[in-house]
This record gives structure tokens, sequence and C-alpha cells, in this order.
């Protein structure tokens, strides 16, 4: 997850350059703390004794405010409630999440998904494995696969390319596709390869939901000043730790037909996304439907 303010100990771990959950010093705690977060887990009445092990949700959702897990449900929970306020979402809804992570949203999906079905696609092999052995999600309507792209922080060894990838999907075959801050981890031709296959991958009368950082070039907001092919970076030694755009680049990739909500840190303080970053809900098919 990106993380735009940080302080102390992620912030000198980030001056080490490395992510967090990377980090020799973070990698000798984990197992401790990983044995105190489950005691909290369960000793809690609210659901949280199913969540992911610490050590897993660090992966993807960083380390701010992890332990205990409240954090993990509800922003998954905010989530999902938002997608069903946005119309894009019901019980009978076949959902795709690429960069599912350990399952955030997942979490969250198995209290409102009846008829409709779940397929998580991820990177990372650890987050994948996580997800299969998850108790709560032993649906057989709900199916996770191990996407081979090569990335450097999560599948260094990977035998595709995030630029050409064609994923393993049916055209027309899923009504809500959703990207959680996987966007703000992604170069400017894996984007539009990703935003390409989900154009294809949607059915009609479906929709897209993607996360994004998206700067406004006048606006004073953010410090992401380095500029790597048309991707605007904060961090020039670990560019991927946080990836923004620009509205137009949006257009580029999904065409003028998106509706966006905007997160929490646009300079004119005006905050109508969930959470922090922008959101984008794309539905490319709006204008032909019944
Ligand atoms: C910040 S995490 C977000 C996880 C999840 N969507 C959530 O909101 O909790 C980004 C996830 O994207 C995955 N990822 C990174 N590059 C990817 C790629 N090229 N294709 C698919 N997943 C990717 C990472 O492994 C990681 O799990």
């Amino acid at each position: 997850m990106v993380e735009l303010k940080e302080s102390g100990l992620i912030s000198w771990i980030h001056r080490r350059k490395t992510v967090s959950w990377q980090h020799p010093a973070v990698r000798a705690l984990v197992p401790v703390i990983d044995s105190v977060d489950r005691v909290v887990r369960n000793a809690s009445s609210d659901g949280r004794s199913n969540v992911p092990r610490y050590s897993e949700r660090i992966r993807s959702n960083g380390m701010r405010h992890q332990f205990g897990g409240r954090l993990f449900l509800d922003s998954g929970r905010a989530d999902v409630a938002a997608l069903v306020k946005q119309g894009v979402l019901s019980s009978r809804t076949d959902v795709l999440d690429i960069g599912c992570g350990v399952g955030r949203l997942t979490t969250a999906l198995v209290d409102v998904l009846e008829s409709g079905t779940y397929i998580g696609l991820d990177v990372d092999q650890p987050s994948i494995q996580s997800c299969t052995q998850n108790l709560l999600f032993r649906e057989p309507t709900f199916h996770f696969e191990h996407l081979d792209a090569a990335s450097e922080l999560y599948n260094p060894s990977g035998g595709e390319d995030s630029r050409s990838i064609s994923l393993p999907l049916a055209t027309a075959s899923r009504d809500l596709i959703v990207a959680m801050s996987l966007f703000t981890h992604l170069f400017t031709k894996e984007c539009e390869n990703y935003a390409r296959e989900m154009l294809r991958i949607l059915r009609p009368g479906g929709a897209i939901v993607v996360t994004a950082l998206l700067i406004d070039p006048d606006s004073p907001v953010g410090d992401f000043r380095h500029d790597v092919n048309g991707a605007h970076v904060s961090a020039k030694n670990m560019p991927r730790k946080g990836v923004a755009y620009t509205r137009q680049d949006v257009t580029r990739w999904f065409g003028p037909d998106h509706m966006l909500l905007r997160g929490r840190w646009h300079a004119d303080g005006v905050f109508e996304a969930p959470r922090q970053q922008d959101w984008v809900v794309v539905r490319p098919h709006e204008r032909s439907s019944p």
C-alpha cells in the first residue's frame, strides 16, 4: 500500500533503499510479532481471527497500523461498501481482482458475493499461497492464481513481462475488474497493457475500478518530481514505491468514459474516495447498455 506520509521506523527503513517487509530487521522481528498479533486477533470477536498473519499482511498493505488486523478488515469493508454504493458490485457479480495481495478486499467480498464468483491474481507467490490456505476463502466460487510476471519486488524470476502479459481470462468474462493499489506500482507500458487486458476481459455493462495516485501537474501536492518514461515517482532509488500519473494518462488507458473519486490529498481539499488514493471508475459500455 502506498503510504504518503512516513515517520520513524518506516521512513528509516525506506532510506535504506528497501521496502519495509524486506528489511532484514523487520524479517528478524516478524516471527515474534506474528505470535503476538495472532493472540490479539484471536481475542477479538469481530472476525479478525481469520485474517492473514501480520508478516503476510505487510507484504501488500504496508506496516503502518497493521498490527492486530483491524485496519486490514475495516479498509477491505470500506472499499467493498464503496463498490456497492457505486452500483458496480452486487451478490451476483463475477469479480476479477488483479494484484489481490493477501485478500484484503476478498475478506469483505466473502460477505457480499452469493451467486457471484471471485478470481484473485497476483505475482507474489507467498500472497497467493496465503489466500489459497485461508479458511475464509474456501468457497469453490473463490479462486486464486499466481501470475508469473516479473517484478523486482515480488517475483524477480518471473518468466513474463507485465508490458505484454495476457491475463489468463476469457474475453468478456467478468462483470467487475478491480485493481486496488496496483497502478501505483506499475510503469506506463505496464499500465497500458493491464488496461487493455481489463477492457478485453470486461463483460458488456460491467465496470473497472482502479485506484491510482493522480497528480495535477500544476498542484503543489505530492512529491512526484522524477519522470520515468512518463510516470511520476517520488523516490528515484525505489521508483516502484509510489508511481503517480495524470488524468490524461487515465483517459489514454481507458478512454473518456470514466469517473473520478478524488483521493485525500488534492490541493483544493476535495475528498470523495473511500480512502487515500484516487478511484477511477470505468464503465466503457454504459452509453450502449439498454
Ligand atoms: C499494494 S499491494 C495491494 C494489494 C491489494 N490489492 C490490496 O488492496 O490490499 C500491490 C499488489 O500488487 C501485486 N503486483 C505487483 N505487480 C504486479 C503485476 N505486475 N501484476 C499483478 N500483480 C502485481 C503485488 O504483489 C501486491 O500484492
